[in-house]
């Protein structure tokens, strides 16, 4: 690849906050410092492009946030740079700034603003940050792995009071339109049945479900159900609580809290080896891509490829899950 010269970069975190970002910006900052670039960390997503919001950053600046939750940058779904006008005004505080090259975590709509700066000659690698691991490109992205661990805790913690009082729970999951997070909390929590969008099942096919784990004497049912799935998740309570399946039908939505707390050794790890080799292909030219992990290694996916496609959830585990509910 060509080799741009870069003395300065900018690093910033947009859309829906994910536990792992912290470690991701602490990684882009050191390894930026180590080459002897100046850093610039810009606030609140693209939000901050537009305004003009960002500040030089030090290693003492990303200091105590490997184990924090949250992006100490701020994050937004800025509005303003879906519009020609918000994008122009980015673009002239980039070249302000003196900004040679932009870091940009997030998820595909992120993704979607980077190529917009990257068609308009900025240098530009995208990062996966994410729970809903609905990227093209990555085997994971970063944040999922934690929302999965909250899931997977509260999911355990609802089947103690489910099986105290022998009730059935309907469980929420976010997830947007894809059922990744639904599907692997049925594998790794256990669960009668997963609603997912990719997937159509009818309230009778989910009463039936209910109604058999009563009769084989379980003493608690869990129906997982994503946010985008076909029918919401208080709807499929009430038409429960209607039928007589057995039990009597209780609804939970994680909502936010699935997007909150301690990143995971996976998401430190993950947002690390992506921060470092983001300013690395950055050094090496690279621009216009997203760095994904495919098994166990972190490879470009050019961003035209990335906001092209959506991952769904694998079909193969929604059956798994299934089978293991018997
Ligand atoms: P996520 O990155 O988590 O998917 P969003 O879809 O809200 O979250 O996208 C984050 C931000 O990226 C948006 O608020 C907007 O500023 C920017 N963005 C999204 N889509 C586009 C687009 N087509 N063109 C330019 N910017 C976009
Ligand atoms: O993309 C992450 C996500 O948490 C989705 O799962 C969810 O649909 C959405 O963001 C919620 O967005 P907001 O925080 O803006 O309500």
């Amino acid at each position: 690849m060509e080799s741009l010269h870069v003395e300065t970069i900018a690093v910033l975190t947009s859309g829906g906050d994910a536990p792992g970002m912290n470690p991701c910006i602490r990684a882009v900052v050191r390894t930026a410092l180590s080459k002897s670039l100046r850093v610039i960390g810009v606030r609140e997503g693209y939000t901050g492009l537009v305004q003009g919001d960002m500040q030089n950053l030090q290693a003492r600046d990303v200091g105590g946030i490997l184990q924090a939750g949250g992006t100490v940058l701020g994050t937004s779904r800025c509005m303003e740079f879906l519009e020609k006008k918000g994008q122009r005004e980015a673009i002239r505080n980039i070249h302000e700034a003196g900004i040679d090259a932009m870091v940009v975590i997030g998820g595909d709509g992120s993704m979607r603003g980077a190529r917009v700066l990257a068609e308009e000659g900025i240098q530009v690698v995208g990062l996966p940050g994410s729970i809903d691991n609905d990227m093209w490109g990555t085997n994971m992205s970063i944040g999922t792995d934690t929302a999965m661990n909250t899931i997977q805790d509260a999911i355990d913690k609802l089947r103690d009071t489910a099986s105290s009082h022998r009730r059935a729970f309907v469980v929420e999951t976010m997830g947007r339109n894809c059922g990744y997070l639904a599907v692997m909390a049925g594998l790794v929590a256990g669960a009668e049945m997963v609603l997912i969008p990719e997937e159509d099942v009818s309230v009778e096919e989910v009463a039936a479900a209910v109604e058999a784990s009563y009769i084989r004497g379980k003493t608690h049912a869990i129906i997982i159900v994503a946010e985008g799935a076909s029918i919401r998740a208080t709807t499929l309570t009430e038409k429960l609580n209607q039928m007589d399946v057995g039990f009597k039908t209780r609804v939970t939505i994680l909502g936010h809290i699935q997007r909150g707390g301690r990143p995971s050794a996976f998401d430190r790890l993950l947002a690390t080896r992506l921060g470092v080799a983001a300013v690395e292909h950055i050094l090496d030219g690279a621009t216009d891509v997203m760095l994904g992990l495919d098994g166990r290694l972190i490879v470009p996916v050019q961003l035209a490829e990335v906001v092209a496609k959506t991952r769904q959830a694998n079909l193969d585990y929604y059956e798994m899950c299934r089978m293991l509910a018997h």
